[in-house]
């Protein structure tokens, strides 16, 4: 089995129990940090039920491109579109489900790729597929476990991507954004309860 296709089992396994309340808090701070516009056009790679798609959307004005939703887990985006059934306009997220690398998405056609939870599933080839999709200057936000507050179960452990270190402080995930190719990251450590998040916004080279 491959790897995305053990991901895809084990999120479904775990949609019908899926923690909402930690991850739409997780969805707020990273959008909080990176501020999407209302024209952007936006990804929520590794969407899982749509915590940042669902957020995102609804604070948009009706007419704003829709939100382009990916993830590999069937009962995962089956949960995000019947969350979103109710709470967005019908089109205003472009669900699918795929696998987030590479994004089903043509080059320099995005401005802002958001991954909330998940690149530390997808490893760091995603950053440069995020480089690919993004306009040169486009940005980029992605939230990661704090190190020292990070307990996975060995199902979780053995699908951690070995290139995606979990950052122990937000300086490590602005130094791990510059060595993968980002540029100006800002980093901060959220406490959600009792864990911690590491928050990154930063910016792809080439803008003006
Ligand atoms: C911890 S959940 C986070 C989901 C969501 N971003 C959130 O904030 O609630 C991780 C998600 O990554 C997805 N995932 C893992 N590997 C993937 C891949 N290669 N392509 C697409 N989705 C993937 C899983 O299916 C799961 O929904």
């Amino acid at each position: 089995m491959t790897q995305s296709a053990s991901l895809a089992r084990v999120f479904d396994d775990l949609a019908p129990r899926y923690d909402h309340e930690h991850h739409e808090e997780v969805a707020r701070a990273l959008l909080a940090l990176v501020g999407p516009g209302v024209a952007d056009v936006v990804a929520d790679v590794a969407c899982g039920a749509g915590a940042v798609a669902l957020q995102l959307a609804r604070s948009r004005p009706a007419g704003a491109p829709p939100v382009l939703a990916v993830d590999v887990s069937p009962g995962m985006i089956e949960a995000g579109r019947a969350r979103g059934a109710s709470l967005t306009a019908s089109g205003a997220i472009d669900w699918r489900l795929a696998d987030a690398v590479p994004l089903p998405a043509a080059a320099h056609s995005l401005d802002v790729v958001l991954c909330a939870s998940s690149l530390h599933f997808l490893g760091s080839g995603a950053v440069a597929d995020w480089r690919r999709v993004l306009r040169p200057g486009g940005r980029v936000g992605f939230t990661l476990p704090l190190a020292t507050h990070f307990r996975p179960s060995e199902r979780f452990s053995v699908l951690l991507a070995a290139d995606v270190p979990l950052p122990g402080s937000a300086a490590e995930a602005d130094a791990w954004a510059a060595a993968n190719g980002l540029t100006g990251a800002v980093s901060r450590v959220h406490v959600l309860g009792d864990r911690r998040v590491v928050v990154t916004s930063a910016v792809t080279p080439g803008g003006r």
